[in-house]
């Protein structure tokens, strides 16, 4: 079960009580800012079943007829997915020897050489193609999905391609939906009430992450673990609690800047996911803390620099897992020309723990408190606690900064310009205006 340790962050915790307790409130009875979209807080024990077996039963089919995954989708749509995706199978999971099809990212950016790049890599493999988006509006992947839509036409044709199609999006509206219902593709849903950054427990991370082989029935029970840690209304026994006070404590002492650090490098995209939850979640109304994350050990070689001596507005957030499946030993070399022996017969879990107890000691010294988060052993279960985790403690968090940690207005802005840019149909007033300012 998920430890908060917040010993190395000297903060008094209990100041936030009052709000806390309210936002803990807010979420457990659905009566804050932004209460129609909380459908998360009790989704690993109120799934839907029925599209859970549904789920299972395409991941199984595309697990038997491709040898690729083409998961469309953006933000909320995407990082998730990949996240888990690389956490529990492995950033080189494309590389591996496997009997599960190949898992590509389409449709989170606008690269055409990126996109080539996966059509080429594909080749003449059989595949099949997730798009997922809640809006299914988003241009980015409906972009790709034109692409690989028309590949997945002209290989197998019509008919064979809509039975290798499966969208994940609204259940009722949208681009997207309408063209599944008309084409005839398997849909499954994204909740009415669960947005983007808080769905990858949903149909929108489950169906890809089942697709690798990952067991989704012990991601969503360590996620309603979770769920049940997490309704305690004390502080001492809710962990997400303990996470959302200390880092407004932090924020509230002048740290602008939350680190997230992991020692494993397969955990980088969930760090990506939990950047787009609190970043999203938290930064508005000018306010919020600024979600950034390092790789360590790699990092401490590249940002360590900064971290230890530049400006002191940052706090770190240091993810800490179980030992490592393998057991690795440094070999002995009677030579001992690289003057390693000392570490001879030491487990690589041995080395890494040293190297972070030290680093902690030496930030905090340097003045960057540090929070940890204990999260147990690598797995499909620890996963789910952590996902639930981080949702619960960013919902408390937010509503604790004050703001509606569920909406993304300025998530718009950049879109309307690219619209009236590229000329889309009413908004050409906004494009004349955009064309001047750039002195076109
Ligand atoms: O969290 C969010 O709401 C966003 O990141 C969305 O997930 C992202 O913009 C993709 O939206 P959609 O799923 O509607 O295509």
């Amino acid at each position: 079960m998920i430890r908060v340790d917040t010993s190395k962050a000297a903060e008094n915790l209990s100041v936030f009580s009052s709000q806390l307790s309210e936002a803990h409130r807010w979420l457990q009875k659905a009566t804050g800012r932004g209460n129609d979209f909380v459908g998360w807080v009790n989704l690993p024990r109120d799934y839907d079943k029925e599209e859970f077996a549904r789920i299972q039963a395409a991941a199984k089919k595309i697990q038997g007829d491709s040898k690729a995954l083409v998961v469309i989708g953006i933000g909320g749509s995407y990082l998730g997915a990949k996240g888990a995706i690389d956490f529990l199978c492995s950033p080189n999971y494309n590389l591996k020897k496997k009997s599960t099809p190949n898992i590509y990212f389409a449709g989170n950016g606008l690269s055409g050489d990126y996109l080539q790049e996966i059509v080429e890599l594909i080749g003449e493999e059989d595949f099949s193609v997730n798009v997922i988006s809640k809006s299914g509006t988003t241009t980015e992947p409906a972009v790709a999905f034109r692409f690989f839509r028309e590949l997945l036409e002209k290989k197998y044709g019509k008919a064979e391609a809509a039975k290798r199609i499966y969208a994940t999006t609204d259940k009722a509206k949208g681009a997207l939906k309408s063209l599944s219902d008309a084409e005839g593709y398997e849909t499954f849903v994204v909740p009415d009430d669960v947005g983007g950054r808080y769905s990858v427990l949903t149909a929108v991370g489950l169906l890809p992450i089942a697709v690798a082989g990952v067991d989704i029935e012990a991601l969503m029970d360590g996620a309603a673990d979770m769920m049940e840690t997490c309704r305690s209304a004390e502080i001492d026994q809710n962990p997400a609690m303990q996470y959302a006070a200390a880092r407004n404590a932090l924020y509230q002492s002048g740290k602008k800047i939350e680190i997230l650090a992991a020692y494993e490098p397969a955990f980088r995209f969930m760090s990506e996911w939990w950047k787009q939850l609190y970043g999203e979640s938290e930064g508005k109304e000018h306010k919020g803390i600024f979600p950034a994350s390092v790789e360590f050990t790699a990092d401490l070689h590249s940002m360590g620099q900064y971290i230890q001596q530049g400006e002191r507005h940052l706090f770190e957030t240091v993810v800490r897992f179980e030992k490592s499946s393998h057991t690795l030993k440094v070999p002995y070399d009677a030579a001992d020309g690289d003057g390693l022996n000392f570490l001879a017969g030491k487990d690589m879990d041995y080395i890494a723990t040293q190297a972070m107890d030290g680093t902690l000691l030496a930030h905090v010294e340097g003045g960057v408190p540090n929070l940890i988060i204990h999260a147990g052993e690598k797995s499909a279960a620890t996963l789910g606690e952590l996902i639930y985790f981080f949702e619960y403690a960013c919902g408390l968090s937010g509503y604790v900064l004050g703001v509606n940690p569920f909406d993304q207005p300025g998530v718009e802005a950049y879109k309307k310009n690219m619209f009236a840019l590229l000329g889309k149909p009413g908004y050409e007033e906004k494009g004349a205006e955009l064309r001047a300012k750039l002195g076109r």
